[in-house]
């Protein structure tokens, strides 16, 4: 039995959303945020370096949980997961996608923004999904009216947040963490600024816990 979502996060609030152009920068900048106190982290397939950086921070990262995020394909799913991906996100997601994710196993965290996009992944048995692009998408407001319809729904909002709305988010009872780039930017990546990413990520723990 994989472990779910909510189980890989434990009490892990923020996820970095990280996306990155050179792979051999992945293991150093997974090292930071997991002094920082941000251990789970999602590494996106948008550069072509994604899935080899997530390699990277399996193989050399143990306290890190490494997952893909902008998954939107099945095949993406299968080679994330080979590559190591302990989870899979995706913006969106379609039947394709979601038989893909039950059949390789694993935490699977799609995403859903209306009520009958939740309604889709209810039908599929997942109660945890991302809201994204959470600020363009109605934000607080929209996460606090889904609450009533679908009580038994946690969401993981990214896109747009950064670390004062990040507090507001996770005051919500149906939000469980938040995802953002704002301490994995890519100027702090191609800087190798790792004192500051780990700077980033401990201000992100201290005001959301
Ligand atoms: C995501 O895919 O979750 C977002 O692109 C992260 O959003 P942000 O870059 O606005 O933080």
């Amino acid at each position: 039995m994989s472990e779910s979502f909510e189980q890989l996060l434990g009490a892990t609030r923020v996820v970095p959303v990280i996306t990155i152009d050179d792979a051999q920068r992945a293991v150093a900048l997974a090292r930071a945020l997991v002094a920082g106190g941000l251990p789970v982290l999602e590494v996106t397939l948008r550069t072509d370096a994604g899935l080899e950086a997530i390699g990277r921070i399996a193989a050399a990262v143990p306290d890190a949980v490494v997952g893909a995020g902008t998954v939107t394909t099945p095949a993406q799913l299968h080679a994330a997961r080979a590559a190591g991906a302990r989870f899979i996100v995706s913006p969106g997601c379609t039947d394709a996608l979601a038989q893909a994710a039950a059949q390789a196993g694993g935490a699977f965290l799609p995403g859903a923004v209306t009520a009958s996009e939740v309604l889709r992944l209810l039908e599929r048995g997942i109660t945890t999904m991302k809201f994204f692009p959470a600020q363009s998408s109605g934000g607080i407001a929209a996460i606090r009216a889904l609450a009533g319809p679908f009580p038994q729904v946690s969401f993981c909002p990214t896109g747009g947040i950064d670390l004062e709305l990040a507090g507001a988010y996770l005051a919500l009872p149906n939000v469980v963490c938040v995802g953002g780039s704002w301490m994995v930017t890519p100027e702090l990546i191609n800087a190798g600024d790792w004192p500051r990413v780990t700077a980033l990520a401990a201000a992100a723990v201290a005001a959301t816990s």
